[in-house]
């Protein structure tokens, strides 16, 4: 795989099929949200081995507060106790973590962690992990366009790049999507306008190094054009 050089450089992971996973084995949804944990440490973990310069996670989407309180306070639990029991080992390895999303808007603990893990790991160089959390992309673009009109500027495509969450971080070029979904579901909208997408079946918790491997494999025969000439 490293003698190709068509790698993605950004990959983003809407980690879909958590549920579905967790109810075929007759478990809790939140036992298939604890391994979906799991599945992205080892995505995280075999980053390297391709090449992968960041990470993005769809973990909270602004739509997902319809779902039963018990479950949305669970996901939160389960995303605060994997940054207490990782980030020693991220900043170790010198992950840097970055969010999407409105974080504001989370129990105040996990967003005292999630802080703690942006401040802690803000000058590390290596893996960019991009957490997408409460995280909707039209509501991005929205709240990006008002910080333009307080601005009182003409407003270019570039201008709205400035505003959005990921203005730190170059697009997408591959957004995997698991479980079966041929969907965005509001995500990175604006950012995935050139991105190659790529649907698996698999459920996120049983996601793992082969099937990164086979995306990527998949990704690297593919030809970017962005709007030009066939080669
Ligand atoms: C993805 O898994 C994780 C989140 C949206 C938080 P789901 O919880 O959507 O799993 P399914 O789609 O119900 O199987
Ligand atoms: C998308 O999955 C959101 C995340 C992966 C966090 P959903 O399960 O919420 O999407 P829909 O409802 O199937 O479109
Ligand atoms: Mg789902």
């Amino acid at each position: 795989m490293k003698s190709n050089k068509n790698f993605p450089s950004h990959v983003a992971i809407i980690m879909d099929g958590n549920g579905r996973w967790a109810t075929r084995r007759k478990m809790s949804r939140l036992a298939g949200h604890r391994q979906g944990v799991e599945a992205i440490k080892r995505i995280i973990a075999c980053a390297g081995d391709f090449d992968i310069k960041i990470l993005t996670f769809f973990a909270f989407s602004t739509e997902n507060w319809k779902r039963d309180k018990a479950e949305v306070d669970g996901i939160f639990d389960i995303v605060r106790s994997y940054l207490d029991g990782s980030l020693e080992e991220l900043d170790k390895n010198n992950v840097k973590i970055t969010v999407m999303g409105d974080i504001t808007r989370l129990p105040q603990d996990l967003c005292r962690h999630i802080n703690l893990a942006l401040a802690k790991t803000q000058n590390n160089t290596g893996l960019i992990v991009n957490l997408a959390i409460n995280y909707g992309a039209r509501d991005e673009i929205v709240r990006a366009v008002n910080m333009l009109i307080d601005e009182g500027e003409q407003i270019s495509a570039d201008d709205i790049s400035a505003k959005l969450y990921s203005k730190d971080l170059p697009d997408p070029d591959f957004i995997i999507r698991t479980s079966g979904e041929k969907r965005l579901s509001n995500f990175m909208l604006y950012q995935a306008a050139y991105s190659e997408l790529y649907f698996t079946k698999v459920f996120w918790p049983s996601f793992g190094k082969r099937h990164l491997k086979r995306a990527l494999k998949n990704y690297s025969r593919r030809e970017r054009r962005y709007g030009g000439n066939h080669k």
